[in-house]
């Protein structure tokens, strides 16, 4: 690996690997010679799937941003993959600084480069375990410590599931992690789909993964995918979407009509969540003096000009990220707290002109 081709225990280089092959898919260097072969092979016949993993790597580090802005403080990540581009923790952290997260693969490369990466890094664990086995994923002491089962999580299986032929139902796999879960938990999935390419391209992407250290890889139909979300609120993917499964680029888009590309749309993906009452630790809100914080310490941005516009601030305190808002020009008037999930419902709704009746 890194050329060097140092070679982890039970690691087989001479065979290209999946983790290794998406690694390459996105520029890293944590590949041998036998994955740059392989990724050669399919990129001679189909150049879009780099842009297809930068999609779906996209997808996974957007979703994870979306939940920890939501509250989610804690995740696990299953397939997780080589921790070579922006990780889970990274992005969450951005957000939630103390987020925990738990990195889960069943590839030996990537538990070796996972531990040398993240060795140190407080509130993330990366283990090998198979994700045909969720229940001894949840026996396993790093579970337990980073992962508080009665809180919300964040569960992602991100470009996982293709791995798992029908014979061994993924579909109920991904239940059984679900119901471990607590209501208000997030799932988010993806799975590459044949439904956009012509098929001699398909062909020669599963031929050569055929020869992987994982050979099946299973393709699946709108449909199929969608069956992956069943008793979970699929969140609208973007805008004024309807709450369902997209493809990858489209998924949290500004514009639907530029976020699109072959790539993208070879993967199918959605955000849901899991019903029921949530007990997501909204902590209690503070006044401004209690964040301790100097409000003339504050970026302060304005809504408009005029007579009613006001100014908004964010700050981060007490483990989480808070908006701050006054009326402008008023720098020593009081300043109202919001928890940024209030702050970014209300925003929701202002854009989709949920209060547009509100004041007659
Ligand atoms: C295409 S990579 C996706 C990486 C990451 N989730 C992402 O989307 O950016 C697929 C990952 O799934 C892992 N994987 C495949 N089958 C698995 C299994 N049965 N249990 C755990 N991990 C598995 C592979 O080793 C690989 O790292």
């Amino acid at each position: 690996m890194n050329d060097a081709d140092r070679v982890p225990r039970g690691v087989d280089p001479t065979r290209p690997s999946p983790a290794r092959m998406y690694d390459r898919y996105l520029g890293g260097t944590a590949n041998f010679p036998a994955d740059r072969d392989a990724v050669s092979r399919i990129l001679a016949l189909v150049p879009e799937i780099r842009d297809a993993a930068w999609a779906n790597r996209g997808f996974l580090q957007r979703a994870v941003r979306w939940m920890a802005i939501r509250g989610i403080r804690q995740f696990i990540d299953l397939g997780a993959g080589l921790p070579t581009q922006r990780c889970t923790h990274e992005v969450a952290r951005a957000i939630t600084p103390d987020a925990r997260v738990l990195y889960t693969d069943s590839d030996p490369s990537v538990i070796a480069h996972g531990h040398e990466i993240l060795a140190g890094v407080p509130g993330v664990a990366v283990i090998q375990a198979d994700f045909r086995q969720p229940a001894a994923l949840f026996s396993r002491p790093d579970m337990k410590r980073l992962i508080n089962l009665g809180e919300p999580a964040g569960l992602l299986i991100v470009a996982l599931t293709q791995f798992i032929p029908d014979t061994e139902d993924p579909w109920r796999l991904v239940e059984q992690y679900i119901a471990a879960l607590a209501p208000g938990s997030y799932l988010a999935l993806s799975a590459p789909t044949a439904d956009h390419t012509i098929g001699p391209k398909i062909d020669r992407i599963l031929d050569v993964y055929a020869s992987s250290t994982i050979p099946v890889t299973t393709p699946r139909s709108k449909a199929e995918i969608s069956r992956f979300f069943a008793g979970l609120e699929i969140v609208p993917p973007y805008r004024g979407a309807d709450p369902e499964v997209t493809s990858a680029g489209l998924w949290d888009c500004e514009d639907p009509d530029a976020a699109e590309s072959d790539g993208s749309r070879m993967f199918y993906v959605a955000v849901a969540r899991k019903p029921g009452a949530t007990s997501v630790a909204q902590a209690a809100k503070p006044t401004v003096a209690e964040l301790g914080i100097s409000a003339d310490a504050l970026t302060w941005r304005c809504s408009s000009a005029g007579p009613g516009a006001i100014e908004v601030a964010f700050a981060h305190a007490h483990g989480q990220q808070w908006a701050l808002v006054r009326l402008a020009g008023d720098p020593d008037g009081r300043v109202s707290v919001f928890s940024r999930f209030e702050w970014d419902c209300f925003l929701d709704g202002v854009r989709n002109g949920e209060f547009d009746d509100a004041a007659s």
